[in-house]
Parts: structure tokens; C-alpha cells; sequence
């Protein structure tokens, strides 16, 4: 087959340059260069053409008379997949989902293709890291040894389009997408110009179902994380797809989340939660007192934190430990950010006079959640707090909300949800925002207010 001509182009600003550089001559980013292939350029004779009024133009309509059916979504089986997919998988969407080898990509989607061919619906499941005996071995481990999924063990793209073209599943997995790769380019699979120029030409088979009166293929792209924490090409794949999902967990929990970063058919931060089991992922509907360690006497250093996981109220232990240090100091925090720590034990030092430059700082989510909200400041503090004094906290003891620079402590969004969340599970005390608690509150919320001892501030001295 004959090449194309390649080109390079930087991922940062789409620049392109004939040969490799290791800075864009562009945008000056370093090692940002890429070999694509060359769109082939009708240049002069385009341009003539449109001079003399020989190219045709597009049709124009106005956005009133666009018919915009609202999106047809099939629910794939899995309740907890589809809260995350905003209730469902839609025709001709292309889905990313990113998780570190081993957390259950795999598993997952043959149990949604598995549920998705019992419904009716065409499904093709290819792959090109295992053989088909390993999925189908998978597949009896999940006791779906009666499984009507097709498989494809395929890496070149040509032949996967070509099958795509020929089967046009209602749903298709590609897994993954950095063992395929196009002999138009010369670099290995799982390159970022591989997995760039692959994707693209998937995205555009799934798409193009519509036109011919038939559904597109939903396409669902799985892909691994780098050591960077990032999908290989992340930039060029995330802008690329519709909904990009990423699987988070804990390798020694059994819990698995799945959370959207990206949705063009539904809400961004929702997460499903899953748990790994002998036969498989199955959902868990309602998670909020999953993230708690039990303690029989309440310890120093531990504080509840009710987060917000998209729509869902969350409970989660924050651990903190604090110990005397070397000469330099650590901050470590898994599961929060650590910038964000070190801001707040500035803070606690310059606003409440508690100093801890000569201390070790651990902070820990339990479970392996990621919290990125700011909500989780207060709790975070207190942690520290509880753990440098070596006293606990009260027990059934929740907190939440932001602090800020100047030690005031801001309200969180849907306070009074967190604390009905909380009191639902048996807490009894809270230290919340000021601003999050009603000035004239409704019945409703002078009921939970007199059924927990909550306690508004204003500022972190308090
Ligand atoms: P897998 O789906 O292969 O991960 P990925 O595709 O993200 O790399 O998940 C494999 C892990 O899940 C493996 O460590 C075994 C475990 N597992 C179970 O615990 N129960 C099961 O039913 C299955 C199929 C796998
Ligand atoms: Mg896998």
C-alpha cells in the first residue's frame, strides 16, 4: 500500500511542520510534535473553482427549523453505567472510557454489551489486547457462558472498519483503542499519532450511520491510562468524543467508580459505583456510607466529610496524621489535591495560629475516592487539627465546606441535602457554613435542624 506523505503536527496549538522538531516553531511547546498523515490539499485548484462559482455550497437552515429530536437513549442494563451516561447509551456517540490496567474496563463493558444482545441490540465486541478464548473465558466467569456477543480479536484498523461497515452493530467496543493501529502510518501502535488518526476514522464510521436512514453505531473506546495519569493522546481523543468516562478505584478495595468528565448528552461529575465481585461488576445503588472506615471508639485525625458526587450526597472519613518531621517536611494527601493542602495548613497557621512548618502532613480519603471539591476543606482541617492535638473528634461528627484565604469558612453548594444525608445515616453533629444554614427555615428543615446539633461558622478561629 502506498503512503501517504506525513507531516508533523503539535498537539498543543495543530501546527504542523514537514519534519520533526523538538520545539513547534508555532506555539513554542517542547516534544509536542506528532506524526499525523497529510490531508491531501486541493490548494490552487479550490480556490480557482470558487473564483468561477463551480463549487457548490452547503445548505443553510435556522436553528428553529432544525428538528432536534430529542436523544434517543437505551439503558444498557447496568443502572449505575447509565447514571453516568445520563440514562443511557445514544446512536452514533462515541464514548471514551480511561482506567489503569486491571480495574475492570474489560468486565465492564462485556456485561453491558452482554445485557445490550439479550435487549435485541447488535452488538460487536473487538479486541486486540486478549484472544477470543480469554474473553470467552471471562465471559463464563461472568456466567454469561451462553453469551451471544460477536467478537473480533482484530488490531488493523482497515479490517475493523471494514467489519464495522459490514455488521453496523448498534454498539460497538473497541478495546482499546492503542492496540489498533493503520499501516497509513509508519509509527507503532499506541503512538499518539496512532491512536489519533485510529479513533478519528472510527469516530467518523459511527457517526455516519445517520444519514442512510439507519441509527449510527454507538462506539465505546477503551483506553489506558499512561504513568502520567493521562489517556496516551488525551488532548486529541478528549476533544474528539462525545462522552469521556474515567474508572477510579482503590486496586485493594473492591470498590470501582466511574465518573464523567465529559458529557455532550448529560450531566459532567455524575459517578457510578461499582463493586468487583467473583462474577463480575455489579452496581451499588446507593454508596454514601461506603467511604467510612469503622472505628469502635472515635480517634484523633479522622473527620466525616459529606461530599457531593454529582447529584449524590456522599460520606467520606478524611484521615489526617501529622507528625513530627525532618528538616524537610512532607505533605503527602492521596486523594485530594495537594496544592489545596498546603494552601489550608497556611491558612490554619496565619488565621487560627496553629503552625505545623516543622511537621510531616498525611492526608487520606478513605477508600480511594478523589474529592476535588472545595466543600472538603473544613473537614480536612479538622483532621489536621484532631490529629495534632491527639483528641478526637465527637462521635457522629460530619462537617463540610470551603475555606478561603482570609480564613472564612464559604458556604457549600446544597448544604442542607448534605445534612439531611448525613442525619439520614445516624449523624448526630455538624459543623457547617453559616451561609448554609436558613435565616427562616421550612418545616422540613427545622425538623432536621432540631435533629441534629448543627453548629454554623463563619470563620476558621471558631
Ligand atoms: P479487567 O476488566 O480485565 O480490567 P481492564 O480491562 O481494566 O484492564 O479486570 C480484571 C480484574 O478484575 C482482574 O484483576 C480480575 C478481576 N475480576 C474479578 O474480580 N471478578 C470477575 O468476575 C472478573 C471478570 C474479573
Ligand atoms: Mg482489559
Amino acid at each position: 500500500m502506498a503512503k501517504d506523505k506525513t507531516i508533523y503536527t503539535c498537539s498543543e496549538c495543530g501546527g504542523s511542520s514537514p519534519r520533526w522538531l523538538g520545539k513547534c516553531p508555532h506555539c513554542g511547546a517542547w516534544n509536542t510534535l506528532v506524526e499525523t498523515v497529510a490531508e491531501p490539499v486541493a490548494g490552487k485548484h479550490r480556490l480557482s473553482a470558487l473564483r468561477q462559482g463551480l463549487a457548490s455550497h452547503g445548505t443553510l437552515a435556522r436553528l428553529a427549523e432544525i428538528e432536534a429530536a430529542d436523544v434517543q437513549r437505551t439503558p444498557t442494563g447496568l443502572p449505575e453505567l447509565d447514571r453516568v451516561l445520563g440514562g443511557g447509551i445514544v446512536a452514533g456517540a462515541v464514548v471514551l472510557i480511561g482506567g489503569d490496567p486491571g480495574i475492570g474496563k474489560s468486565t465492564l463493558l462485556l456485561q453491558a454489551l452482554d445485557a445490550l444482545q439479550r435487549a435485541g441490540l447488535p452488538t460487536l465486541y473487538v479486541t486486540g489486547e486478549e484472544s477470543g478464548a480469554q474473553v470467552a473465558l471471562r465471559a463464563r466467569r461472568l456466567g454469561l457462558a451462553d453469551s451471544q456477543v460477536p467478537v473480533l480479536a482484530e488490531i488493523q484498523l482497515e479490517r475493523i472498519l471494514a467489519t464495522l461497515e459490514r455488521e453496523r452493530p448498534a454498539v460497538a467496543v473497541i478495546d482499546s483503542i492503542q492496540t489498533v493501529y493503520t499501516e497509513q502510518l509508519s509509527s507503532a501502535p499506541g503512538s499518539v499519532a496512532q491512536v489519533r488518526e485510529c479513533a478519528a476514522h472510527l469516530t467518523r464510521l459511527a457517526k455516519a450511520g445517520g444519514d442512510g436512514g439507519r441509527d449510527g453505531t454507538t462506539l465505546v473506546l477503551v483506553g489506558h491510562v499512561t504513568k502520567e495519569g493521562a489517556l496516551a493522546g488525551p488532548r486529541v481523543l478528549e476533544h474528539m468524543v462525545d462522552t469521556v468516562l474515567y474508572f477510579e478505584g482503590d486496586t485493594h478495595s473492591s470498590f470501582r467508580l466511574v465518573r464523567a468528565i465529559k458529557n455532550r448528552f448529560g450531566a459532567v461529575n455524575e459517578m457510578g459505583v461499582f463493586a468487583m465481585t467473583e462474577r463480575g461488576l455489579k452496581g451499588v445503588s446507593n454508596p454514601s456510607a461506603l467511604f467510612l472506615s469503622q472505628h469502635a471508639q472515635p480517634v484523633p485525625g479522622s473527620c466525616v466529610l459529606v461530599t457531593l458526587e454529582g447529584t449524590r450526597p456522599l460520606l467520606v472519613e478524611i484521615q489526617a496524621l501529622v507528625d513530627a518531621g525532618g528538616v524537610s517536611p512532607r505533605r503527602l494527601s492521596v486523594g485530594l489535591e495537594r496544592d489545596r493542602l498546603a494552601m489550608l495548613l497556611a491558612v490554619l497557621h496565619r488565621h487560627a495560629g496553629v503552625a505545623c512548618a516543622d511537621q510531616d502532613v498525611f492526608v487520606n480519603a478513605v477508600g480511594g475516592v478523589r474529592i476535588a471539591e472545595p466543600a472538603a476543606d473544613l473537614a480536612v482541617l479538622l483532621a489536621i487539627q484532631s490529629s495534632l492535638r491527639g483528641r478526637a473528634l465527637p462521635q457522629r461528627f460530619v462537617a463540610f465546606g470551603e475555606v478561603g484565604l482570609a480564613g472564612e469558612v464559604r458556604p457549600a453548594p446544597r448544604g442542607l441535602e448534605r445534612l439531611r444525608e448525613a442525619a439520614k445515616l445516624g449523624f448526630r453533629v455538624a459543623l457547617v457554613p453559616a451561609a448554609n444554614v436558613p435565616r427562616k427555615p421550612d418545616a422540613a428543615t427545622r425538623e432536621l435542624l432540631a435533629a441534629m446539633e448543627v453548629h454554623p461558622v463563619e470563620r476558621i478561629e471558631q
